[in-house]
Parts: C-alpha cells; sequence; structure tokens
C-alpha cells in the first residue's frame, strides 16, 4: 500500500517537474506562440469580410412541388426556438395568426406520431426550421435546371 502510494506520488511529482519544464515562469506573459509561430499580440484576422446577404421578404412564395413546406417570406433570426420556447408561434398558432394577420399553421401541424389531434403544436412540428427556411438574395452555388412540378405535365 505504502509502496503504491508512494511510487504514485513519485509519478506526480515528476509529471510536474515535466510540465513546468515546457513551460518557461513568464513565458505565456512575453510572447504567444502557435502553430504558425509567433503571433503579434493582439493577433489580426486576415480573413476576408462576411457577405451579408439580403433577407426577400414580404409576400408568399409559390410552392414547387405539393406536399413542399412553403418558403418562409420574411426574416427569422430573432425568433428564438429551443426546448421551451417557440417564438414562431406568437404569430403562427391558431391562437394568435388571425391577430397577428399572419397564415396559420396547417392542421397536419397538430397531429402528433400517434395521430392524435392537438391543441398545441406537435412534437414533430417543432423545430420549423428544419422544413422551412427564408429565401435571401445570394447567388446560386451551382447551376441548376430544376423546373417545379406543375410545369413538367
Ligand atoms: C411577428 C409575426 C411572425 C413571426 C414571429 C413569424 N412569422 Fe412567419 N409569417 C408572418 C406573416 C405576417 C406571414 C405572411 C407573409 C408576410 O406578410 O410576410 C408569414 C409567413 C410565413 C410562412 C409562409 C407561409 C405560406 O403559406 O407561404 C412561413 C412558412 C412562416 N411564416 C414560417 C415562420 C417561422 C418558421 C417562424 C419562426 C422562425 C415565423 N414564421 C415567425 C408572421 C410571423
Ligand atoms: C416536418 C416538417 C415541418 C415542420 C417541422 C414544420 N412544418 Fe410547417 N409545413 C410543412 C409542410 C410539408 C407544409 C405544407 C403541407 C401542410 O400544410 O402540411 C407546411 C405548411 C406550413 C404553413 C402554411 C399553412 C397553410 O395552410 O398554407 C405554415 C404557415 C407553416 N407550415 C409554419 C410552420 C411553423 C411556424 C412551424 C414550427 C412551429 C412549422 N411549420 C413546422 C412542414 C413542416
Amino acid at each position: 500500500m505504502t509502496f503504491i502510494a508512494a511510487a504514485a506520488g513519485l509519478a506526480l511529482v515528476s509529471a510536474i517537474a515535466l510540465t513546468s519544464g515546457a513551460l518557461p515562469a513568464g513565458a505565456l506573459a512575453d510572447e504567444v506562440q502557435s502553430l504558425r509561430g509567433a503571433v503579434e499580440v493582439p493577433a489580426t484576422d486576415q480573413a476576408p469580410a462576411i457577405t451579408v446577404f439580403k433577407y426577400q421578404e414580404g409576400g408568399a412564395y409559390s410552392r414547387n412541388f405539393r406536399q413542399q413546406p412553403p418558403l418562409i417570406p420574411h426574416r427569422v433570426e430573432k425568433y428564438q426556438i429551443d426546448r421551451n420556447v417557440n417564438q414562431c408561434m406568437t404569430c403562427h398558432d391558431w391562437s394568435t395568426a388571425k391577430r397577428m394577420m399572419a397564415p396559420q399553421i396547417s392542421e397536419t401541424h397538430y397531429v402528433d406520431r400517434e395521430g392524435n389531434r392537438l391543441d398545441t403544436v406537435a412534437g414533430t412540428r417543432w423545430f420549423c426550421t428544419q422544413c422551412h427556411v427564408p429565401q435571401t438574395d445570394a447567388k446560386p452555388l451551382v447551376d441548376n435546371a430544376f423546373a417545379p412540378a406543375p410545369t413538367i405535365r
């Protein structure tokens, strides 16, 4: 027992010795060493500025196929959706939509996976932006020859 404890103590002491050997006192305060070598403090960010896209707002998008979740014709980044809160529902729930002059979520959103009809939005529909997305004026990254369903008849 005593022997093991002593051995463990010794290992700890040498670990401390190794660590402090790698970092001489005061080294951190003087300069920051990164994998790229010495870095000026504060380091300047050389990345190009992020492009800010403009949300396309107002009206409604026509759907490209019958089952498509409609695209969102307004900004969404300020509306919190987490385990407890869903701010989309302050405008889109059956109890608020008329007053907020917003389209109400359809009946399908009140049916849970067992087929029960609920008075509150089903858990399977809670995270709206899993299916509904807003649009920006970003240029498409690749060419796309997609044509909406009604035109392919
Ligand atoms: C402040 C009220 C308000 C909030 C909050 C809100 N919306 Fe809307 N939403 C509207 C209004 C009003 C419309 C109708 C189009 C318009 O006038 O911009 C709309 C339209 C939509 C549509 C298009 C429906 C269709 O049939 O074309 C979708 C989808 C949608 N919202 C989803 C969302 C989602 C998802 C959230 C949360 C991230 C959200 N909305 C939060 C007011 C709101
Ligand atoms: C699993 C995917 C999914 C999720 C999650 C979802 N939706 Fe939908 N939503 C759809 C689809 C598909 C439609 C079109 C068919 C329908 O009405 O069921 C739709 C329709 C809508 C419509 C148009 C209703 C109408 O009568 O035209 C609105 C508004 C809407 N959703 C808002 C929301 C909001 C707000 C949330 C979050 C609380 C949400 N959706 C969550 C898939 C989804």
